[in-house]
Parts: C-alpha cells; structure tokens; sequence
C-alpha cells in the first residue's frame, strides 16, 4: 500500500489505468480532491495542529473516521484495508481510535458537524456495543447538529440486526450497501459471495430499524461481467429501490493491489465493454426512474444529492459526491484524509506507526499539502464541472478574488467547443453529449498539476479517457 493512494476512494487518480488500450492511457484523475492525493507530501503534524485551531467558531465541520478491517478479502479490492478474524485487534484499533478523537477534539473544541461518515474497509466488523460506544465519544466531543447526515459503509455479510440496532440508536440516518454485483458467477470470480436473500434481510433491517436512506456500491467492469449479468444485477437494484446508486468503473491496480492478481486478467472485459457496461446500466435506471448525477450516481427524485445540485452547492469529496455544507472534513483512524481551509491532511496508513503516534499522545498526521488561493478556486471550477457538467470557470475566479485570466485553458475549451464535445454561452461552458465521456479528460485542463505538455486536449479526450 503506497502512501498515495486516497483510501476515501478506491478508484483514485494514482489507481486508475484504463485496460488494454492503446495507445498507452495516461490516468485520469477522479478528482475526488483537488489537487489530488498524487501531489502530497511530507507534512509536519505541528502545521496540522494550527489548522485544526484555526477553524473557523461557527462554521460546521464533517467527520470521517476509517475502519481498516475486512473479514474476508474482495479479490477486486481497492481500499485501504487488513483482513483479521481476530476481533481484539479490532479491538485494539478502536481504543487508539478514540484517543485520536480526544486528541483532534482538544485542538478543534466542541464543533458543531453536519455530516459523519464511517468507511473503511468494513465499519460493520465493529460490534453493536463498541460503536456505540464510539459514537457517544464523538457526541461528547463534538456537537452533532440535530440535521446531521450520519453515514455507515455496510458490508451486509457482516452486518447483524443487533449492530442494525445500535447504528439506529446512535442516529445513523443514510447506509451504503457494498453489492457490486448480484450475478452468483461473477461473485465466485470476484471472491465475494452474498446471496440475494441475505441483502433482502440486511435492507429488512435497516427499513425496520428507520434507516431509510440506503445506498447501493455496484461495480462494472470486473471479470466475468456481461451486459447481461450488469443488466440483471440493475434489476435486481432497481426492485430493491435503494434512495441511490454509486456505479463505480472498476479500478483494476494489480502493481499496487496484488491480490487483484487472483483475478484471470482474461476474464476482465475490454475497454469498450466497459463503456458498453456503463452505458446499459445507466439507461435501465434512468428507465427505472433514477436520475443521474455526475459521473457516476444516480439517485430517486428527493434525494439530498439532487437537492443539492438542484440548489447549486453539490460538490466532489472523497466520498464522491456530497450534499454536505461542511467545507472542512476532519479524517480519524489510519491512512484517513482530512481536508481543512488550510489544506489536505492524511494519517500514516500504518496501523503500528499510527497506533504509536497517538498512544504517545501526538496527532498522527503524515502527509498532506497546504492549499493556496488559486489551488482552491481551481478545485471549486473542477467541482463544479464534475458535480453539474458545466462551469463559468471566470466567476468562480470573480468570486474568490483570485486574479486569473484562464487564457491557457480558454484556448483548449474554444477548441472542444469546436468539435462539439463543449457548448458555449457566455461564459460558462457545458459538456455536451458527445463530451460526456471525457468529463474526466476535460477537467484536466484546469489542473495545474496535470503535464499539460504531454498530450493535446483532443488526444486526451480521445485516448486517454475510461468510461
Ligand atoms: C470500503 S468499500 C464498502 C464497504 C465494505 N467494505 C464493502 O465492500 O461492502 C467501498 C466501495 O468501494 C468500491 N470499490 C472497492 N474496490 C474497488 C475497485 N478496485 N474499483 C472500484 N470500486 C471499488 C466498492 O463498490 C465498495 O463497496
Ligand atoms: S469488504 Fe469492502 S473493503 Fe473489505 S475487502 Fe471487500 S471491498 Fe474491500
């Protein structure tokens, strides 16, 4: 596991190689941050503890704590996680874990939050009276907004009614499922195996416990998937009615993931597939009533993401996308990021260096960068575009008080609109149909820390994109 992966997200910029075309792509960032988890570096723990003291009173902040432990391991997987059937050491984690609040607690003071999301790995290997534990900690150290969105990653064969339960009690609000895929074949290939019957019990739970805000992770593009196993497992979904769907491109790294390894690299579908596989996916459940949002999400009418974006402040962050009002994200638990006004910062992804750092009663903080002016007007005009497909690139600039004439990029956009891949009006330019599929090409243009140099826009678009 190298330090520059984003373990907020699996499908990261630094992990993400298109399969088999040619010529050779470059990867495309997701732009999950901006700049991406590619830039950091070494960054003192010091300069993190000012940042954290230096949050503004009032404003509300978001929570994320990682949970780096799976019982069974996904030959498929991308995150940041250990297998271990030996509870202690979950044990273990969480006691350090609460240390680490303690510690970012005595720095930030009680702030107000708005969103807490747990991810990992598995959240649900915690035990029913741990989590709650867990969670009256974090009630006492920070002042959980009554409105808060409140969010577990659920592996369902983990899951139990009892930790169901518990999750309700301590006011989890919205759950994402792990699926990826229903079709039995492709979950023997993928090494993960959960039948129909045991999501229907977990989805039992959650309605029951008045969870009603269920998400579904599916995954397109692993080994032994057809559009017609892609098209039964968007059935599937869609009679199960989750309130949102993330279709996630598989993320195929086996240099950095090596159990991918297990996988026969014969059985992975072509990149054209993959597009294939994308784009019947997103026709069943626009037809099943979903709407789509942004690059990968879709969501049923009265969900926050569609509010959101309705309302103008959807946005990108680690977990994707998010309604989340909160423009600071405080990370906890190894290898987590945060993103603060001051800038992004990661915990050491070791789990004895990060356990040593807070036993020894010092923030465990390794990597991150410090953000500049310009870096945050240029991530909020990559937002945008990812989040709405459109961006007035000179008004965010206006409204950030940030001197930049987009002279470099206007000449690159003026050429997309040439071939269509762009509209114009005004200011703002919108991706067209033809330029969906290089929403991610086309975003590059305004990253600074993209080698310009190295392709020609068009090419980028042409040969460089992944579905
Ligand atoms: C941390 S996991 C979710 C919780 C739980 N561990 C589980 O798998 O059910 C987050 C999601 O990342 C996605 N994911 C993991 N590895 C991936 C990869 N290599 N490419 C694309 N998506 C991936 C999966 O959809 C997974 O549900
Ligand atoms: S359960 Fe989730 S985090 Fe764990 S190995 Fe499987 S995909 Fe990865």
């Amino acid at each position: 596991m190298t330090q520059k992966t984003t373990t907020q997200d699996p499908q990261n910029s630094s992990t993400t190689a298109p399969l088999g075309t040619s010529p050779k792509p470059k990867r495309l960032p997701r732009y999950t941050s901006y700049p991406t988890a590619l830039e950091f570096s070494d960054l003192d723990a010091g300069l993190y503890g000012q940042w954290l003291r230096d949050l503004p009173e009032d404003a509300p902040v978001s929570l994320y704590f990682h949970i780096p432990f799976c019982e069974k391991l996904c030959w498929f997987c991308g995150c940041f996680t250990k297998i271990t059937s030996n509870y202690d050491r979950v044990h273990r984690y969480l006691a350090i874990l609460m240390q680490e609040i303690h510690l970012v607690g005595a720095e930030t003071g009680r702030k107000k939050v708005s969103h807490i999301h747990f991810g990992g790995g598995s959240p649900t290997i915690i035990d029913a009276d741990s989590f709650t534990e867990l969670m009256d900690l974090v009630r006492q150290t920070f002042d959980i907004l009554p409105d808060a969105e409140i969010a577990v990653e659920i592996d369902p064969r983990t899951c139990s009614e009892e930790k169901v339960a518990a999750y309700a009690e301590s006011g989890v609000n919205r759950v994402s499922l792990g699926i990826q895929d229903f079709n039995p074949d492709v979950q023997e290939a993928i090494n993960r195996v959960q039948p129909d019957a045991l999501i229907a019990e977990n989805i039992a739970w959650f309605r029951a416990a008045g969870i009603s805000e269920i998400n579904f992770d599916l995954i397109y593009g692993m080994p032994r998937q057809t559009l017609a196993t892609i098209e039964e497992t968007v059935q599937k979904t869609a009679e199960f009615r989750p309130s949102r769907i993330a279709l996630f491109g598989y993320a195929h790294v086996p240099w950095m993931k090596k159990h991918q390894q297990m996988m026969d690299k014969h059985h992975l579908p072509a990149q054209n597939e993959r597009q294939a596989m994308f784009d019947l996916a997103s026709t069943k459940l626009q037809e099943s009533g979903y709407h789509a949002i942004g690059l990968d999400h879709f969501a049923l009418p009265g969900d926050s993401l569609l509010t959101a974006r309705a309302e103008g402040h959807l946005k990108r962050n680690f977990q994707g996308y998010s309604a989340d009002p909160a423009t600071t994200m405080i990370g906890f638990g190894a290898s987590a990021i945060g993103s603060l006004p001051g800038g992004y910062a990661q915990n050491s992804p070791d789990l004895k260096t990060y356990a040593e750092t807070v036993e020894a009663g010092d923030i465990p903080v390794r990597r991150g960068l410090r953000v500049s002016a310009l870096d945050v007007m240029v991530r909020e005009v990559i937002s945008t575009l990812m989040s709405t497909f459109a961006v007035d690139p000179y008004a965010i600039a206006a409204a950030h008080g940030v001197d930049y004439d987009f002279a470099r990029e206007a000449q690159d956009l003026d050429r997309l609109v040439a071939v269509g891949y762009l509209a114009r009006a005004g200011n703002e330019y919108a991706l067209t149909e033809a330029g969906r599929p290089y929403l991610r090409a086309i975003a590059t243009l305004f990253d600074h820390y993209f080698p310009q140099q190295h392709s020609d826009i068009i090419t980028r678009c042409v040969h460089e994109s992944e579905g």
